[in-house]
């Protein structure tokens, strides 16, 4: 089945390996994610917009000041997540367009391909 996406967030939240954030903040984090994507019924395919995707990964390979959340089409990357920013980035970023400047960490724009 072939859908439109407009987001796609990767959250590291509770890596195995290493660990940029405690286990409790990083799984409020990811349910507050869960949570406030269905609310705001994000993963409907009729959304015009396109789906926003949600993933849990185990590293993002920052490593500290987490959890971290990378935000693509935009290459943005959120340190210092917490439940409430989730909620924040959802409404501001993903839904008004307007990434929150005081949390980004990095920013790796996608390069454009030519021909
Ligand atoms: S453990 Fe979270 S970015 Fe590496």
């Amino acid at each position: 089945m072939n859908f439109k996406v407009s987001h796609h967030l990767l959250l590291c939240a509770t890596a195995n390996k290493a660990a940029c954030c405690s286990a409790d903040v990083g799984n409020a984090s990811w349910a507050n994610l869960k949570k406030q994507i269905k609310h705001h019924d994000l993963e409907n395919i009729d959304r015009p917009e396109g789906v926003v995707l949600r993933s849990k990964v185990d590293c993002l390979r920052i490593c500290n000041d987490g959890p971290i959340l990378l935000i693509w089409p935009d290459g943005i990357w959120y340190g210092g997540v917490t439940p409430e920013r989730i909620e924040s980035i959802v409404k501001e970023h993903v839904l008004g367009g307007q990434p929150i400047e005081a949390w980004i960490i990095r920013r790796t724009p996608q390069q454009q391909r030519h021909p």
